[in-house]
C-alpha cells in the first residue's frame, strides 16, 4: 500500500471516530442518566460461577486452541514464503543473464544451447586462419566450481579466441553480470546421466579425427595454395574489376532506348550487359547474367533491376578487396607462404598419429582395445590443454601431452609429480583447488577440471595408466 493512501484512510477513520462519538454523545445529552453499570443488579453468584463461567472458559479454551493451532502453521510456511521469494529473484537473475548470454554473443562459439561450438582465429606459429573448437559448457559446473567458471569468465582464456569479460580482466561486464551470467549457466546444465551418455560419443570422434587428419590437412594445404593464388592474381585482376565497374554503369545510364518488359532496364542493356558478364566472368568469378528483355523477372523471384545493381555492388567490392591484396602484396604472400610451409611440415611429420599397438604393449599387456580407449579419452577430455594446438586442427597438433594450457604430461613426467597412483587418481577426479598444493610439487591454479562426475573412475585409470606407461622422450 503506498503511504499516501495510508495517510488518508487515517485520516479518514480519525473524522469518522470524532463524529460517532459526537452523535453518540448529543444522542445521550438530553435522557436521564440511567443507575451506572457498577449500580445494577447483576446474576446471582451461583449462576455466575456455574453456567456464566463455563461459556467464558469454553470461548478461552476455544480461543488458545485457535492460537495453538495458527502460530505452528504460520511458522512453518515461512521457510516456503523465504524461498519464493528467494527464487523470484533468482528467476529475474536467471533472465538477466539469458540477455547477457545473447548480448555478448557467447552462443556464437559455444552453441545457443551451449552444447559447443567453434570460433574462428589466427593460429599463432603459422599465422592460418583456422577453427578454434569452443567447448561445451552445458556440462562446465561438473568439471569446475562457480568461482573457477568466474575466473574464466573475468580473463576469458589468453591465447585463445575467448575473450575477457570482467572488468578487471579489460571486458565489459561487472560484478553483477557476471553473477547474473553464472545463474543463466546453472540454468542450462544438462543431466549428469545425459553427460555420461556423451562419453563414447566423445571417444569416437577423437578417435575418427586421428584417422581423417591426412584428408584434414590435405584440404587445408589445397586452400592455402588457393589464397596464394588469390594474392598472385590480384594485381592482374585488379584493372579488369575497375574497368567492369566502369563498363556497367556507363550501362546501366544509358540514356535512350525501348524497354519491352518495361523494368527500367532498356533491351539493349540487358543484351549487352548479359555479353559483358560472359567476358568477365572467368577472371574475376563474377556471375554471368542471363537477362531477357521480354521479362522483368529473368530469374522468377528476382527483379532483373535488382541483379542488376546487386552485379554492380559485387564488382565495387572486388575493385575494394583486390586493392587491398595489391598494396599490401609482400606481406600478405609472405604469410601465406609461411602458412603452407608450416601446414606442409604438419603433414610430413604427422605428430597426430599414434602407435596403438606401442602402447598396447607397453602398458596394457598387449590389449589393443584398452591403448585405444586410453588414447580416445584423453584426446577427448584432455588433449585441448594438454597437447600444443589441439583445439586449432589436426596441422596444428604437436605430440599427444606435449603440453598447451596444462603442463607437458608426456614421456613419463607424471611420475615425478605423483609418486602414488592413488594420489594421481585423486588429482584427476577432484582438479586443481587454487593455491592448494598438488602432487610432489604441485601448486594448483583451479585451472585443471575436475572429472570425477564426467568420467566413471574405471575411464579416469585408464588414462592415468596410459601416461604413467610412457616412456620418456629421447
Ligand atoms: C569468440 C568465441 C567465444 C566467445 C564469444 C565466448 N567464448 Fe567462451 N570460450 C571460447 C573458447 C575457444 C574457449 C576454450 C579456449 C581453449 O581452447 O582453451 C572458451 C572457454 C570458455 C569457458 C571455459 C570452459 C572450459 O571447460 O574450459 C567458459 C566457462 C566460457 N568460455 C564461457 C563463455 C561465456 C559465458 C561467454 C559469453 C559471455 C563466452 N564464453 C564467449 C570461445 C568463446
Ligand atoms: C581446461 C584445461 C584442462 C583440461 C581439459 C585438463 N587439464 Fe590437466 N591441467 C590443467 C592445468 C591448467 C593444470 C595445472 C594446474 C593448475 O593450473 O590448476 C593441469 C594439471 C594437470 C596435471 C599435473 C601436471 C603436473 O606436472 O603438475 C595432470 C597430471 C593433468 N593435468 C592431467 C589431466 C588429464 C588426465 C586430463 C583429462 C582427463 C586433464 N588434465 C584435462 C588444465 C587442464
Amino acid at each position: 500500500m503506498n503511504s499516501s493512501l495510508f495517510i488518508t484512510l487515517i485520516a479518514l477513520a480519525v473524522i469518522g471516530a470524532i463524529a460517532y462519538f459526537s452523535a453518540v454523545g448529543f444522542r445521550g445529552a438530553g435522557k436521564i442518566k440511567k443507575v451506572p453499570r457498577n449500580l445494577q443488579k447483576y446474576l446471582p453468584d451461583d449462576q455466575l460461577e456455574t453456567t456464566q463461567l463455563d461459556k467464558i472458559l469454553s470461548v478461552a479454551v476455544v480461543l488458545a486452541s485457535l492460537l495453538t493451532i495458527m502460530i505452528p502453521l504460520y511458522y512453518l510456511g515461512e521457510p516456503a514464503r523465504q524461498e519464493s521469494f528467494v527464487e523470484e529473484f533468482d528467476d529475474v537473475s536467471v533472465e538477466r543473464g539469458h540477455h547477457l548470454y545473447e548480448e555478448f554473443g557467447c552462443g556464437n562459439c559455444h552453441g545457443a544451447d551451449g552444447s559447443g561450438g567453434a570460433a574462428s582465429y589466427v593460429e599463432k606459429r603459422s599465422g592460418v586462419s583456422v577453427t578454434w573448437v569452443a567447448p561445451a559448457i552445458n556440462d562446465v559446473f561438473y568439471r569446475y566450481d562457480d568461482d573457477e567458471v568466474l575466473y574464466w569468465l573475468i580473463y576469458g582464456r589468453a591465447n585463445s579466441p575467448m575473450p575477457a569479460w570482467g572488468l578487471k580482466g579489460g571486458g565489459p561486464m561487472n560484478d553483477g553480470q557476471l553473477s547474473d551470467l553464472i545463474e543463466y549457466l546453472h540454468s542450462f546444465q544438462i543431466p549428469q546421466n545425459e553427460e555420461l551418455l556423451e562419453i563414447e560419443g566423445n571417444i569416437n570422434s577423437s578417435l575418427l579425427r586421428i584417422e581423417n587428419s591426412d584428408l584434414q590437412v590435405e584440404s587445408e594445404i589445397a586452400k592455402q595454395n588457393e589464397l596464394i593464388n588469390d594474392i598472385e592474381m590480384a594485381p592482374i585482376r585488379l584493372p579488369i574489376a575497375i574497368e567492369a565497374v566502369e563498363v556497367v554503369s556507363a550501362l546501366i545510364s544509358r540514356q535512350s532506348g525501348i524497354d519491352t518488359d518495361e523494368d527500367g532496364l532498356y533491351d539493349s542493356v540487358e543484351t549487352d550487359l548479359s555479353a559483358y558478364s560472359e567476358t568477365i566472368t572467368e577472371m574475376l568469378g563474377t556471375p554471368v547474367l542471363n537477362l531477357n528483355p521480354d521479362e522483368e523477372e529473368s530469374i522468377p523471384g528476382r527483379k532483373d533491376a535488382s541483379i542488376v545493381r546487386g552485379f554492380l555492388s559485387e564488382l565495387e567490392t572486388k575493385v575494394i578487396n583486390l586493392g587491398i591484396l595489391t598494396d599490401g602484396y609482400d606481406k600478405f604472400m609472405d604469410e601465406a607462404e609461411t602458412g603452407l610451409a608450416f601446414l606442409e611440415n604438419a603433414y610430413e611429420q604427422k605428430l597426430w598419429l599414434i602407435d596403438f599397438q606401442d602402447i598396447a604393449d607397453s602398458t596394457f599387456d598387449g590389449d589393443y582395445d584398452k591403448a585405444i580407449r586410453a588414447v580416445g579419452i584423453f584426446n577427448a577430455y584432455c588433449a585441448r590443454c594438454h597437447t600444443a594446438g589441439y583445439s586449432a586442427g589436426a596441422a596444428y597438433t604437436k605430440q599427444i601431452g606435449s603440453g598447451g594450457l596444462g603442463p607437458a604430461l608426456r614421456g613419463g613426467r607424471v611420475n615425478i609429480q605423483f609418486k602414488e597412483r592413488d594420489d594421481f587418481i585423486d588429482f584427476i577426479i577432484n582438479g586443481s583447488v587454487n593455491g592448494k598444493g598438488y602432487g610432489v610439487n604441485g601448486v594448483g591454479g583451479g585451472k585443471m577440471p575436475g572429472f570425477g562426475a564426467v568420467l566413471p573412475q574405471s575411464d579416469i585409470e585408464l588414462v592415468i595408466d596410459y601416461l604413467r606407461g610412457m616412456t620418456p622422450d629421447a
